[in-house]
C-alpha cells in the first residue's frame, strides 16, 4: 500500500514509528518472550476474514434493514449480535436505556415495497392509510406553483432550504387541496445527499407531511416518467422507547482482581430510512469478526465487545454505558476502539483515520499507528473528530478513538470527504461496501487491539 498524498508531517511520524518497531515485515525481537510483535500481528491478519465481517453487514442491512434507535428492528439487530457472540462462546448481557419518541412514516407501493421516511409530528400521524396519486411539483413557495390537478393528490416537492420556506410549501400545498405532502431533502449536513427528516411545522395539519431522502424523491420522479404512481401513507408515533447495548466479556487468562480492561465498541443502529451498511453495520461486522478470532487467544486484559444502541439519536448508548460506570471502573479502562464506517467503497475516502475529539494521541491511536507501520499498511493516519461513541469515553478521561475511512485535504484539514450516500437509503452493500477496505481495517484495528491485550508468555501461542 502506498501513501497517495504528500502529508509530510504524518509521513515523517509514520517513518518514525516504523523505525521504532522494526522495518516492514521484519521479525525483530521486540517482545519479552523474544517473539516479535509482527509475528503476533500475523495471528490476527492471517485469520480475520473480510467476507465473514461483510456477511454480518448483509444480515444487519439487508435481512433486518433500517435500525432506528429504540425500534423493533434495532432489537432484532441486538438479538443477532448477541446470538453471534454467544455462538463464539462469550457471556453476553443486554443493557437497556430510554430514548425519545420517534415519528416514522411508511410509504407503501402497489408492488408491496415500502420506504421509511420521517413524519412531521404536527401532520397526520395515523396507521389509517391515506392513499393517493403522486404529483411532483417544483417550487411551491408560491400558491401559483400549484396547478388545479393538485387537488386530491399526494404532492412531492424538493424541500426549500430554509425552514420558514418549506413551511410555506406545506401550507400552500394544503391550500391547493393536497391529500398528503412529501418534502424531498436535497442536501445533508456533511455534503451527503439529503437524508429523511421530520418536517418541523408551526401549524397542525390533518394530512400527512413527510420528509423524504433525496434519492427517494428521485426514485419517485423516475417512476412518474413511466406513468401514474399510487402510494399509501401511514405513520406512527413510537413512545416509551428503549434502546439496548449488547455487551460480551472475555475474561483475562489469569483471573485477578481489577485486571485492566480494553473495549471494542461499535453502534448498531442506523438513521431512519438508511440501511446503514457502512454506518455502521461495518463497525459491528468488524467487531464480531475480531470477537470470533480473539476467542481462541489468551489475553492478559479483560476484553469487552460492545454494540452500542441509539448512537444516531445523540450517542445515547455509549453515554449511558459510561455514565453507569463507577470511577474505579472508568480508571480501569485502558483503551476504547470505536470502528464507525470502516468499509466504504468511496474513492475519496483514502485513509483509515484514528480520530480523537481533540487530536490527542493515546494507546488506541498509538497501537494502531504502530500496527500499520509493522504491517507496511500506510492506510492509517491520526486525526481529529468527534461525532461518535468515542466522545463520551474521551469526556470521562478514558483513552478512546474513532476509526473511519475518509479523505482529508492536506491544504485544509477542515475539509473532509465522506461518501455521499452517508445517512441515506443508498448506504447498502452494493453501493457502499468494499471488502478491501474492510480487510485493511480488520488488520490494523485487530493487530493494534491484540497488541494492547495479549499475554506475552512463551508457549501460549501455537
Ligand atoms: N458515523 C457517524 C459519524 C461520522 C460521520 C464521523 C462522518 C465523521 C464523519 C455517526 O454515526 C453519526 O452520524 N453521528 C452523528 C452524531 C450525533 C447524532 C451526535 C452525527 O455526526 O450527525
Ligand atoms: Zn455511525
Amino acid at each position: 500500500m502506498v501513501v497517495k498524498r504528500t502529508r509530510s508531517k504524518v509521513f515523517a511520524s509514520l517513518l518514525a514509528v516504523s523505525i521504532a518497531f522494526g522495518s516492514v515485515g521484519s521479525v525483530s525481537a521486540d517482545s519479552p518472550n523474544g517473539k516479535s510483535s509482527y509475528a503476533h500481528d500475523q495471528k490476527v491478519v492471517a485469520r480475520v476474514d473480510a467476507n465473514r465481517a461483510i456477511e454480518h453487514v448483509r444480515y444487519l442491512s439487508e435481512e433486518i434493514g433500517t435500525r432506528p434507535g429504540g425500534l423493533e428492528a434495532e432489537k432484532r439487530s441486538a438479538d443477532y449480535i448477541a446470538n453471534t457472540l454467544r455462538g463464539y462462546g462469550y457471556d453476553v448481557e443486554y443493557q437497556y436505556f430510554p430514548v425519545a419518541d420517534q415519528y416514522i412514516a411508511n410509504v407503501a407501493f402497489n408492488d408491496g415495497s415500502t420506504w421509511e421516511m420521517g413524519a412531521a409530528p404536527n401532520g397526520k400521524i395515523s396507521t389509517e392509510a391515506v392513499e393517493g396519486q403522486v404529483l411532483f411539483i417544483e417550487g411551491g413557495t408560491s400558491l401559483t406553483d400549484f396547478p388545479s390537478e393538485a387537488e386530491g393528490k399526494i404532492i412531492v416537492m424538493p424541500r426549500a432550504s430554509s425552514t420558514s420556506d418549506y413551511r410555506k410549501q406545506v401550507d400552500n400545498a394544503v391550500q391547493a387541496g393536497a391529500k398528503g405532502v412529501i418534502l424531498q431533502s436535497l442536501v445533508g449536513s456533511r455534503g451527503n445527499y439529503g437524508s429523511t427528516f421530520n418536517p418541523s411545522l408551526l401549524t397542525t395539519y390533518d394530512i400527512p407531511v413527510y420528509g423524504a431522502a433525496f434519492i427517494q424523491g428521485e426514485w419517485l420522479k423516475e417512476q412518474l416518467e413511466e406513468g401514474p404512481v399510487e402510494i399509501s401513507l401511514t405513520a406512527k408515533q413510537y413512545s416509551n422507547l428503549q434502546s439496548v447495548n449488547v455487551i460480551a466479556t472475555k475474561a483475562p487468562k489469569t483471573k485477578r482482581k481489577n485486571a485492566k480492561q480494553v473495549i471494542l465498541g461499535a453502534h448498531h443502529d442506523s438513521v431512519v430510512g438508511a440501511f446503514g451498511a457502512n454506518d455502521n453495520a461495518s463497525g459491528v461486522g468488524l467487531m464480531l469478526e475480531l470477537a470470533r478470532v480473539f476467542k481462541g487467544y489468551n489475553t492478559e486484559k479483560e476484553l469487552k465487545f460492545i454494540a452500542f444502541g441509539a448512537e444516531e439519536r445523540g450517542l445515547l448508548g455509549s453515554r449511558y454505558y459510561v455514565n453507569q460506570l463507577t470511577q474505579e471502573q472508568k480508571d480501569n479502562i485502558e483503551a476504547v476502539f470505536v470502528p464507525d464506517m470502516v468499509a466504504t467503497n468511496y474513492d475519496k475516502a483514502k485513509n483509515l483515520y484514528a480520530m480523537t475529539p481533540d487530536g490527542s494521541t493515546n494507546l488506541v491511536t498509538d497501537s494502531t499507528m504502530a500496527a500499520g507501520a509493522r504491517l507496511g499498511n500506510s492506510d492509517i493516519l491520526p486525526g481529529t473528530f468527534g461525532s461518535s461513541d468515542h466522545v463520551p469515553f474521551h469526556q470521562a478521561g478514558i483513552p478512546a478513538a474513532l476509526f473511519i475511512w475518509m479523505g482529508i485535504d492536506s491544504w485544509d484539514p477542515l475539509v473532509y470527504h465522506i461518501e455521499k450516500v452517508y445517512h441515506t437509503p443508498q448506504d447498502t452493500i452494493a453501493d457502499n461496501i468494499s471488502a478491501e477496505k474492510m480487510k485493511s481495517a480488520l488488520d490494523i484495528i485487530g493487530a493494534g487491539l491484540f497488541s494492547t491485550v495479549r499475554k506475552d508468555i512463551p508457549g501460549l501461542y501455537k
